[in-house]
């Protein structure tokens, strides 16, 4: 785990001021071209939460959908993409929630699962917690069973973890 931990760190570049001032960004993007590490997280991931402990991975735009699709393919596992709003052709769900910048709404479509299916959900970044919470509310309003949600990066200080409970919260590092 410890390593893990490191291997993320390791792979993230922090850029003060983006996309506003007052904002340390978390550039994950070395570690998804990292095929080596982008694996790692990947199959740590799996591992925490067992490879059959879910149907559908749901991946929240736009960097869930990276861990989220290579998830699914190791797994057997569906996606389901949680999409920005006004993306969807058919009729949808939405849950609106503020950022730690702004304002925004994610959408699934109303019949994007079947009734029960468990889910697991999967993001970049936990900070505020209102993306996760906006698109765990989203499966289960969708009639499915949230069993677990990850994320590579949380950032403890936000307490967006407070926000999501009583739901498993694991994420690959904390800082
Ligand atoms: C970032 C990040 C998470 C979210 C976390 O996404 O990828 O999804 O913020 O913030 P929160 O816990 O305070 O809600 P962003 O909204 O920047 O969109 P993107 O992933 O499409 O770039
Ligand atoms: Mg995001």
């Amino acid at each position: 785990e410890k390593e893990v931990a490191e291997l993320v760190a390791g792979h993230v570049v922090d850029v003060p001021d983006f996309p506003h001032a007052g904002i340390l960004f978390k550039d994950v993007t070395p570690l998804f071209a990292d095929g080596q590490a982008f694996r790692q997280v990947v199959d740590a991931v799996i591992e925490h939460h067992g490879r059959s402990s879910f149907d559908v991975v749901a991946g929240v735009e736009a960097r869930g959908f990276l861990l989220a699709g290579a998830i699914a393919y190791a797994t057997g596992a569906g996606v389901l993409a949680v999409r920005k709003a006004g993306k969807l052709p058919r009729e949808v769900l939405a849950a609106s929630y503020a950022l730690e910048y702004g304002e925004a709404t994610l959408e699934v479509h109303r019949d994007a699962l079947e009734p029960g299916q468990r889910v697991l959900v999967v993001d970049d970044l936990l900070a505020t917690g209102g993306t996760a919470e906006a698109a765990l509310s989203l499966v289960e309003q969708a009639g499915g069973m949230v069993t677990g949600f990850s994320v590579l990066i949380e950032l403890a200080f936000l307490n967006g973890r407070d926000r999501l409970a009583p739901r498993d919260v694991h994420a690959l590092l904390t800082v």
